[in-house]
């Protein structure tokens, strides 16, 4: 072992002039306890002209400080001079509640130190851990809801036939075709599990702005269209769902996507269904749609 302790050596050195008084009484000390010395850390001034336990012939010095451990020049009574202590921990606190009092959060706990390490004892174990938890205290889901329901009923749908949802190769929607392909590719890493689902809407009202396009023609009142929510279209901050997607029994909004003055009203009929439209049928086609 030939770690060289020779930075400070000339600290040491002047230490030792400078601390005659001490070593006065005690002439020549060749251990720890004789210098009743015991240094923490590094310490390059912690020694004592005695033998190392290393038993090297290159130094006629041991140390009493505890990185002698890691230098391998301890004194030979250093274990015995300077005992080590190891870290104690207390018990373990109870876990925290959920910090999500309606959905995925997580819960914590924590200990104590009682005893620090001391003299190369070992180190103190984790003292914080935390878990996943799902939190359901009824009075703040059942708050949730109603916000989500208000949030909801204010959204407006963006709706397109269902064929760009299809990523489909016809030339009738060319145009698009570049849209959702830019669509699709941005959103390509980030689509998420939640399969898609869909909807069944009545169209309330409808202005008069629909009439001059090829699909949107169909958005006619009191028909029935399905809407399916892909999840490339669906929001993460909104819980994984489409913007507008509708109120069971209540009036919301819709619009179609570049149709000019094409909007209007619609009502969720049924719940959300976890299915896509079906759409087979030619005529039945034209009664499907996605939400972008
Ligand atoms: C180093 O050890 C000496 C005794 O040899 C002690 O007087 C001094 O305070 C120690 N220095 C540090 C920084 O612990
Ligand atoms: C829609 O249906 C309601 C009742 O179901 C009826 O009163 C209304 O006239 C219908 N509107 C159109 C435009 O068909």
């Amino acid at each position: 072992m030939a770690l060289a302790r020779s930075i400070g050596f000339a600290v040491a050195l002047f230490a030792i002039l400078t601390e005659g008084s001490t070593l006065e009484r005690r002439p020549n000390p060749r251990n720890c306890g004789e210098a009743d010395m015991c240094c923490q850390g590094q310490n390059n001034t912690c020694f004592v002209f005695g033998q190392r336990v290393d038993r090297s012939e290159d130094s006629a010095r041991c140390y009493c400080d505890s990185n002698c451990l890691i230098m391998g020049d301890c004194c030979m009574d250093y274990h015995h001079h300077c005992k080590s202590v190891d870290c104690q921990v207390g018990e373990w606190e109870e876990w925290t509640e959920c910090d999500n009092p309606c959905g995925y959060g997580s819960r914590k706990r924590k200990r104590v130190v009682t005893q620090y390490p001391d003299n190369g004892g070992t180190n103190c174990p984790i003292l914080k851990q935390r878990r996943a938890c799902v939190g359901f205290e009824e009075e703040v889901c059942k708050q949730n809801l109603v916000n989500e329901m208000t949030i909801e009923k204010a959204e407006q749908a963006r709706i397109l036939p269902i064929e760009f949802g299809r990523y489909r190769t016809e030339k009738k929607y060319d145009p698009w075709k570049g849209i959702l392909k830019n669509l699709y590719s941005k959103y390509f890493n980030e689509i998420l599990t939640r399969p898609s689902y869909s909807g069944k809407f009545k169209i309330r009202s409808t202005h008069h702005g629909c009439e001059s396009s090829e699909w949107a023609k169909h958005l006619t009142v009191n028909s029935t269209i399905c809407v399916e929510c892909q999840p490339v279209a669906m929001n993460r901050e909104t819980g994984m769902r489409c913007l507008g997607h509708g109120v069971y029994n209540i009036e919301t909004a819709w619009k179609a996507v570049d149709v000019p003055h094409c909007h209007g009203t619609w009502e969720l009929t049924g719940q959300h269904q976890p299915d896509v439209c079906h759409y087979d049928v030619e005529e039945e086609d034209k009664k499907n749609f996605i939400f972008l």
